[in-house]
């Protein structure tokens, strides 16, 4: 397929994109590189370096088969000191993109949504039919977007799929997680163990789960890649399909660093901190829904891999 990939020199859409690629698909990435890196775009890929709500009639013009859409503004913090950002530079830019498909006639659309638009569950493992109550701006942002996927679906034919994606870690080979601004647990543990941060911060000790630390679903970048594979080739015109990725089962905070010590051989000195705003205690996908219909199968949902993976990534970047 032809296929147009929107943020794909950011973390997740470089690593699809590349996975695109290596199963033959004719990909151009279209990125204003704001958080992503120019060579994170992979080989075979053609390049387009642009804003997205600029540039995204003029390259649809072209004809594509399909979108894969990465590109978006994804800190919960910063969403909440600066919802504009996130109403314009998710929604806004979201709904150029699906106007632009609908002149071109670009049929398929595989979304990045996320367990954020949830919010705090009222039970886990989470379901596609669970309550979504958004608790940051960042979340009701991708949630609004998933809201109007739905209805161009319906009204206008779209083959659409959004994927609701729960903690993304590890790489793929020289694809990985760098951000300039790291939030995210895993990167930040490795950092300690590569000698770039000091310790690591335990947002919280108290949580009302088994060692009073968050839990969380992570699941391995690669696995991810291979459900939007499926996702493209299940999308079904007329059919608005959403489904939750996770490996399904839930790594505490106190199990990721000490995965991390195990992996690096680096003591990572850990420090309790006060509990960070908007986090729910625990976060596990129920991910039946993408095994029975796309057939996904992730194989790479042992923790040690996905923090070897990242470990390998971090360790090739600071070398
Ligand atoms: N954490 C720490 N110390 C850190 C960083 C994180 O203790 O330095 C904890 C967090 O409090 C949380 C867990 O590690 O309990 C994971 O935190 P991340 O920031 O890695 O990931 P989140 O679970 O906050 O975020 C993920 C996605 C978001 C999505 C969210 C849904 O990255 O895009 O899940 O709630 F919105």
């Amino acid at each position: 397929m032809k296929l147009l990939v929107t943020g794909g020199a950011g973390y997740v859409g470089s690593v699809c994109a590349a996975h695109l690629v290596d199963a033959g698909h004719d990909v151009t990435v279209l990125d204003d590189l704001s958080t992503g890196h120019k060579d994170a775009v992979p080989d075979g890929a053609r390049f387009v370096e642009a804003d997205l709500a600029d540039a995204v009639d003029e390259v649809l013009a072209d004809g594509f088969d399909g979108v894969l859409h990465f590109a978006a503004k994804s800190l919960v913090g910063e969403s909440v000191q600066r919802p504009e950002l996130y109403w314009n530079g998710n929604v806004v830019t979201s709904f150029r993109l699906l106007e632009a498909m609908r002149r071109h006639r670009t049929r398929r659309l595989v979304f990045s949504s996320t367990a954020a638009t949830y919010g705090e569950p009222e039970q886990v493992p989470i379901r596609e039919d669970a309550p979504t109550r958004p608790t940051n701006p960042y979340g009701a942002s991708k949630l609004a977007i998933d809201h109007a996927i739905g209805s161009y679906a319906v009204a206008h034919g779209l083959a659409a799929v959004s994927l609701r994606y729960f903690n993304v870690a590890g790489a793929h080979g020289r694809f990985g997680e760098r951000h300039t601004v790291e939030t995210h647990l895993i990167p930040i543990v490795l950092q300690v163990a590569s000698g770039t941060r000091e310790a690591v911060q335990v947002y919280g000790e108290d949580w009302p789960t088994p060692d009073g630390t968050c839990v969380r679903d992570y699941i391995h970048v690669d696995d991810l890649a291979d459900a939007h594979l499926l996702a493209l080739e299940h999308a079904q015109p007329g059919r608005h399909a959403i489904y939750n990725l996770g490996s399904g089962s839930g790594f505490s905070v106190r199990e990721v660093v000490e995965a991390c010590r195990a992996v690096t051989g680096h003591p990572i000195p850990a420090v309790a901190a006060p509990r960070r705003a908007g986090d729910p205690a625990v976060l596990i996908a129920s991910s039946e829904a993408a095994k029975a219909e796309l057939g996904w199968r992730p194989s790479r949902t042992d923790l040690a891999t996905i923090v070897g993976d990242a470990w390998e990534f971090t360790r090739s970047r600071t070398a």
